[in-house]
This record gives C-alpha cells, sequence and structure tokens, in this order.
C-alpha cells in the first residue's frame, strides 16, 4: 500500500512516476509526442497524443514497479501550464487542436487589445501580461475559427480547459471538469484577487462562462478514476512551475526555485502577498491549500537548457550534452565571448518577440570551447536578470537569498559553480531533482493522509550540494555589465 502516481504532462514528453511511501521514486514510464507546427510561430498538440501517452506511461511505471492499482492511493496532475483545448461535452471529442503555450499566433489580437487600453486592468486581475503565452486569446481564437463554436459554447456543448482538466476528464470518464488554482492562474481569465473567473474579461474576450471548469484547490478531490483494475482518486493538481516550487518545499516568503529545461523559470514565493511587477515578471499563484492563496512573482526565459541542444543539433561542436562541461573546463579563461541566445526573442525581463541572438567579443582564437563556456554562461546571466528583476520588485525578499535549482541542466557542476559566482548567492541542488513531479505527488498524498504535511514535507527535503559564490565582487560586477552590454546591443528597438 501507500504509492502515489504523479502525472507529468510536459510540452515535449509525458510521464508517469510512482513514489512509495516514504516519497522515493520506484518506477518512472515516459513517451514523446508529435509537435505540430502548421505556420511559422504555431505549435500544436493533438489532445488524443496528451491522453494516450500518459496513459501509457502510467501503465509503465505501474508494470515496471510490479504492484498493482489497487496499491496506489493517490494521482497527482502536473502540466505543461497555458496550453489550450476546447472540446465537446457530450462526446468528449476535441473541435481543435490543443494551441501550446509557445504558439505566438495571436500576438495581434494581444496588441490590439493592447491599444484599446485593456492591459493595465488585465494586469490588475490577473498578474499577467497581455502576452499571446496565456490562454486566453488561445482560447478566443479558437471560437473565433471553428466553425459554429462559440455558438455551441453559448450553448453549454463545449468545455474549455488546460492540459490538467482534460487528463481529469478522461480519467473520470467525462465525470469532472475542473482544473485548479494555479493552472486557472495563467488563462488570463481568472481574477487572481478574488478567487474567481472574470465575467469582464471573458466578455472582452468573447468567452463564454459557460465553458470554463470548476477551480480548485490544488490537494482537493478531483473524482475518481475507474480506468485502472481498482478505483484510484485524484486528489492533487499543479500546473509544473508551481508543483516543481512545492516539490523545492519553498513554502516560506523570499524562498525562490528556478528549474532548468529547455528553458527556465524561476518563481519567488512572496506569500499572501501579490506584489505587482514594475519589471515586467508576472504576479501568479504558487499554490492554493484549504482555501489559502500563496502568490510568487515568476520570471520566463524562453532558452536555458536549449541553448546546449543547438551546441549539438545547431553547431554539432559536442555529441551529447554532458562534453558541454570538459569544454567549457578547457576554454581559454582570458576571452570574454557572451552569447544572447534570443532564438525566439528575450522573455523576461525584456519580452523582445522581434530580437534574435547574437554573439559578442569573437577574435581569431575563439573556438568551440569559448562559445560552449559562453553558452552555459548565458543561462547564468539571465537567471540574474531575473533574480535583479525580482528584488526591485520585492526588496522584502532580502540579500540573502539562495536559490533552489532542478531541471536536467542542474547536473552539471561547471554551470551551477557559475551560476552562483554570478547571482553572488547559494545555489542549492537537492538529492531529489525530480522536484516537478515530487510536488504534484506531495500533493496527492499529503490529502490522502500517506505524505506528512507541509511542515513534516519541508523538513524532508534534503540538500544534495551547495554551491557557494565564489568570484570576487568586481569581477563580477565587470562581466555583469559586458552581458548587459551585449543584451542592449541584441534587443530590437
Ligand atoms: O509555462 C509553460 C511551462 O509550464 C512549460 O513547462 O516543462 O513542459 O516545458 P515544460
Amino acid at each position: 500500500m501507500g504509492h502515489i502516481l504523479a502525472i507529468d504532462q510536459g510540452t515535449t514528453s509525458s510521464r508517469a512516476i510512482l513514489f512509495d511511501a516514504e516519497m522515493r521514486v520506484v518506477a518512472v514510464g515516459q513517451e514523446e509526442f508529435p509537435q505540430y507546427f502548421p505556420r511559422s510561430g504555431w505549435v500544436e498538440h493533438a489532445p488524443a497524443d496528451l491522453w494516450r501517452t500518459v496513459w501509457r506511461s502510467c501503465g509503465q511505471a505501474i508494470e515496471k514497479a510490479e504492484i498493482s492499482a489497487e496499491s496506489i492511493e493517490g494521482i497527482g496532475i502536473t502540466n505543461q501550464r497555458e496550453t489550450t483545448l476546447v472540446w465537446d461535452r457530450a462526446t468528449g471529442v476535441p473541435v481543435h487542436n490543443a494551441i501550446v503555450w509557445q504558439d505566438r499566433r495571436t500576438a495581434d489580437t494581444c496588441r490590439a487589445l493592447r491599444e484599446a487600453g485593456h492591459e493595465q486592468m488585465i494586469r490588475d486581475r490577473t498578474g499577467l501580461l497581455l502576452d499571446p503565452y496565456f490562454s486566453g486569446t488561445k482560447l478566443a481564437w479558437i471560437l473565433d475559427h471553428v466553425d459554429g463554436a462559440r455558438a455551441r459554447a453559448e450553448a453549454g456543448e463545449l468545455a474549455f480547459g488546460t492540459v490538467d482538466s482534460w487528463l481529469i476528464w478522461q480519467l473520470t470518464g467525462g465525470r469532472v471538469h475542473a482544473t485548479d488554482a494555479t493552472n486557472a492562474s495563467r488563462t488570463m481569465l481568472y481574477n487572481i484577487i478574488e478567487g474567481q473567473w472574470d465575467s469582464e474579461i471573458c466578455a472582452l474576450l468573447g468567452v463564454p462562462m459557460e465553458m470554463l471548469p470548476q477551480v480548485k484547490d490544488c490537494a482537493a478531490d478531483y473524482g475518481v478514476s475507474d480506468l485502472f483494475s481498482a478505483p484510484v482518486p485524484i486528489l492533487g493538481v499543479a500546473g509544473d512551475q508551481q508543483a516543481a516550487t512545492i516539490g523545492q518545499a519553498c513554502f516560506a516568503p523570499g524562498m525562490m526555485k528556478s528549474t532548468y529545461g529547455t528553458g527556465c523559470f524561476a518563481l519567488l514565493n512572496t506569500g499572501d502577498v501579490l506584489v505587482r511587477s514594475q519589471n515586467k515578471l508576472l504576479g501568479t499563484i504558487a499554490y492554493q491549500l484549504e482555501g489559502e492563496v500563496t502568490y510568487a512573482l515568476e520570471g520566463s526565459i524562453f532558452i536555458a537548457g536549449a541553448v546546449v541542444q543547438w551546441l549539438r543539433d545547431g553547431l554539432k561542436i559536442i555529441d551529447a550534452a554532458e562534453e558541454t562541461q570538459a569544454l567549457a573546463e578547457a576554454a581559454d579563461p582570458e576571452q570574454a565571448v557572451i552569447l544572447v541566445p534570443a532564438f525566439t526573442g528575450l522573455g523576461a525581463p525584456y519580452w523582445d518577440a522581434d530580437c534574435r541572438g547574437a554573439i559578442f567579443g569573437l577574435t581569431r582564437g575563439t573556438g568551440s570551447a569559448e562559445i560552449a563556456k559562453a553558452a552555459l554562461e548565458s543561462v547564468g546571466y539571465q537567471t540574474l536578470d531575473l533574480l535583479n528583476a525580482m528584488l526591485a520588485d520585492w526588496p522584502e525578499a532580502g540579500d540573502d537569498t539562495v536559490l533552489r535549482v532542478d531541471g536536467g541542466m542542474v547536473a552539471s557542476d561547471w554551470t551551477m559553480q557559475f551560476l552562483a559566482d554570478i547571482l553572488g548567492a547559494p545555489v542549492d541542488r537537492p538529492r531529489v531533482t525530480e522536484t516537478t513531479a515530487l510536488g504534484a505527488a506531495w500533493l496527492a498524498g499529503m490529502r490522502a493522509g500517506v505524505y506528512p504535511d507541509k511542515q513534516g514535507f519541508a523538513e524532508n527535503w534534503v540538500l544534495e550540494r551547495r554551491f557557494q559564490p565564489a568570484m570576487a565582487a568586481a569581477e563580477r560586477e565587470r562581466r555583469y555589465a559586458g552581458w548587459q552590454d551585449a543584451v542592449r546591443r541584441t534587443l530590437s528597438a
């Protein structure tokens, strides 16, 4: 007894991770699925692929662990956020592919709404910027472009959901249409102060409120799945970056985590205060437990691990990601090469969709080692941009910030040491780096009574290694000034 099944539905693959009663990983199932790019800047997923790969991953994990569904006490779901789905309530058939968070097709709609003066109202109520990243304008696009969709939505025939809602719907055979507060907070339709769908924003975007899911706490009853060999309740839900914040036990105001996957998402817990960013960060819900909301400041950068993929697949100067570290160590320390990886524009705090990447400081002596080093360093510089923006927005966080890190890139000691050096702050790498899945598992396990409460869970967080900053302040400032100058020369306007 005492297993918890965490489902992590991400942008490129679906995973299922079985945890035991001691919160240890027992088995993992994983499957990738196709990405569709129907036009430049458009990104779609097939809803059936999302569900099929989740379901098969669950099967793989259960089989590997050699357990039966009777021993699973609860399911926790975590997911790529903002990705937008609409389906028919009666048949469960989607009316369109899922429009993925990276999709920019509604850029003009956002520009028009901004020019019409709606941004401040949207920022005040949702904490978000008026950007195609979020679900609201994606949902409006589907209603505008699928024949008859708006009329069917007004008649209550269609359901909207982010990926969590879609999976809950599938797991419960269409009995439950729900989401959690963290996923709702990424739709641009949810008032994060009042804790409810915002009728004025819905009216502005032409979204009938009949199609919106019920919003619940992150640890709550989301229905029971009858698809396994025994009934299994769904007891926890959180968007993936919020689940990582929970998995890193960043429960106290001032605690911060940063996840280094393809991109990087940093969240700073601001407690019961919704900080109004003056530096283009997002105000968002970190988690909602027992009706109580904890807010966060969030900064997103688009290219982190993806820069290493580019070294491998684009430049072909490495065969595997692990080789980057040795190259960086071998680089000539005298060369000040700076890479600004604005391959798809720059995210927070610049939000420049039109600029493109650049390399500065090349000499005849520059080779693959210097470029690899500059690529890894760009991740540190971008994190410092986020940290500076966060501290400017919320000085209460204090000077003694510690960054908890997770995601594939944190395996590189060199990168983590540079990160600590350039931040001038300690970087903590936990023993369990499956923090996203762990966060979802904890929500469900705590609700099921298998796992400890918040405090007990926080005590369970184990440090694997702390990277202490070792760079002299003057050197740090000199290097960061170089980065800032490079960014200035890269920005589009
Ligand atoms: O906001 C998008 C984020 O939730 C995607 O995360 O890990 O699926 O790339 P990931």
